[in-house]
């Protein structure tokens, strides 16, 4: 079979290396030439990606997996057409589907009768029907007939793509229902694992924004019972710990908030279309106010911030990938800042320009003399430092780090809904 991927980046790319290893020819479409020309030498652009690399090198070097910025010209011979292109909330925090657009603009130019068009990034229920379908058809194809539409969302973790591809079931709906009936059989041969075919895009769009909204409305709750366990001086580690060993307890991790795409940016597109979604907003909100909470709360253990030498280690948005949209790492520099305090950063993943690019002092090593060290997304590679050290205060910024161990150096321990250590 011959397959396009539009949008070789973090999901495009082992999603299109994915479906070659396992024999189909594929075209990696991209905008960005530079990383088209690096997959076409067989080398990784995501290190930090688990197993992309071996497989990467494989496909490209088995003649399997090629790349692209001609995307008209690729789709043109491809029996079935993936969209990977990212979509993100503009400044009135809707979707903004410029990119998306773009792509499936360039693919409607390219189009043969005959051709399964599969969209994979999360979208505001009703966008696959209303606004990408008809785009499809703008050279005078016909939906059902000429072109088959698909939604099918990716509920991928990224650090291991490559496992979780065939790990969950893939769920897919349908535009017209031969569209669906195609991506799910699509879907069937090229990982082999279950595939759950819904009734329509519609269903398959909100089944994908409902799992984003469970966690971050999952995490809301876990911080505001963080919040009343700090208010009572009780560990919210010991409390979650026993409610969750009944069956239909659940409760998430709290910390200084959500970062990354799939859990703040998704459940804006619930609250940005019809129906009920005051829930999600509500979450949002208190997610969005934990970076302010927790710096709060430092400022008053240590007698204010003015003046105050702080460390943000781990700037990503999450350990050991090194992905940074939406990190809370930011607001957290933001409401230190606010109150004076002098910040540096460090992440281990990124490099001194990376640090820079999000607002950050880079910090120097060896890292000593601070007031406070945030650990915020805590990479291995900070597994052995030396806390007492770096400073006498440390916010565990996602309860991540093993606070006997802290406590045990010196160093007075704050975590989101733990009582602070002992002076
Ligand atoms: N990253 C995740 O963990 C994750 C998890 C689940 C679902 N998703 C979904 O996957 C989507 C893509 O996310 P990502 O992290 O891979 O984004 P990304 O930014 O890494 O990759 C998007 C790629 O699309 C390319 N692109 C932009 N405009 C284009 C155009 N007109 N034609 C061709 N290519 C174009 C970009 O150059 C980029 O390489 C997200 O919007 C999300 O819905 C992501």
């Amino acid at each position: 079979m011959n397959v396009a991927v539009v949008g070789i980046g973090r999901i495009g790319l082992p999603l299109a290396a994915k479906i070659a290893s396992q024999g189909h020819q594929v075209m990696g479409c991209d905008i960005n030439a530079a990383r088209v020309e690096q997959v076409n030498r067989g080398e990784n652009p995501i290190p930090d990606e688990a197993g992309l690399g071996e497989l990467l090198a494989k496909v490209v070097r088995a003649g399997h997996l090629r790349a692209t910025t001609d995307t008209t010209a690729a789709v043109a011979n491809c029996e079935v057409v993936l969209f990977a292109v990212a979509v993100d909330v503009n400044a009135e925090g809707t979707a903004d589907l410029t990119s998306l657009l773009a792509a499936a603009d360039s693919v409607a130019q390219g189009l043969r009768p005959g051709t399964l068009c599969i969209f994979d990034t999360t979208l505001p229920i009703g966008t696959t029907r209303k606004v990408l379908a008809p785009r499809l058809e703008a050279t005078g194809l016909e939906l059902g007939t000429d072109v088959f539409v698909a939604f099918s969302p990716e509920r991928l973790l990224m650090g291991r793509i490559i496992e979780d591809l065939t790990k969950y079931p893939k769920v897919v709906g349908g535009v017209d229902p031969e569209g669906g009936r195609r991506a799910a059989a699509f879907y069937r041969e090229v990982f082999g694992g279950e595939v759950m075919e819904l009734a329509n895009a519609e269903t398959a769009e909100l089944s994908k924004l409902s799992e984003g909204a469970y966690r971050d409305l999952n995490i809301a709750l876990a911080n505001e019972l963080a919040m009343v366990a700090d208010a009572h001086g009780v560990d919210f580690t010991e409390v979650s710990r026993a409610a969750n060993s009944q069956p239909y307890c659940h409760l998430h991790v709290p910390g200084t908030g959500v970062g990354g795409h799939c859990i703040p940016v998704y459940p804006r597109f619930l609250i940005q279309g019809r129906g009920p979604s005051s829930l999600s907003a509500l979450g949002r909100q208190v997610n969005d106010a934990m970076p302010g909470y927790a710096v709060e709360r430092l400022a008053a253990l240590v007698d204010g911030l003015a003046g105050k030498r702080v460390l943000i280690l781990g700037l990503t948005f999450r350990p050991d990938v090194a992905v940074t949209p939406h990190t809370n790492a930011v607001d957290l520099l933001r409401e230190f800042k606010a109150r004076g305090a002098d910040v540096r950063g460090h992440d281990a993943l990124l490099s001194e320009e990376g640090a820079r690019a999000l607002g950050f002092e880079p910090a120097a090593a060896p890292f000593e003399g601070y007031d406070i060290v945030v650990v915020h997304a805590y990479h291995r590679a900070y597994a052995e430092l030396d806390w007492a050290r770096i400073a006498p205060v440390l916010l565990d910024a996602r309860n991540a780090l093993d606070r006997d161990q802290i406590e045990a150096q010196g160093v007075r321990y704050v975590g989101i809904g733990r009582p602070v250590s002992p002076a």
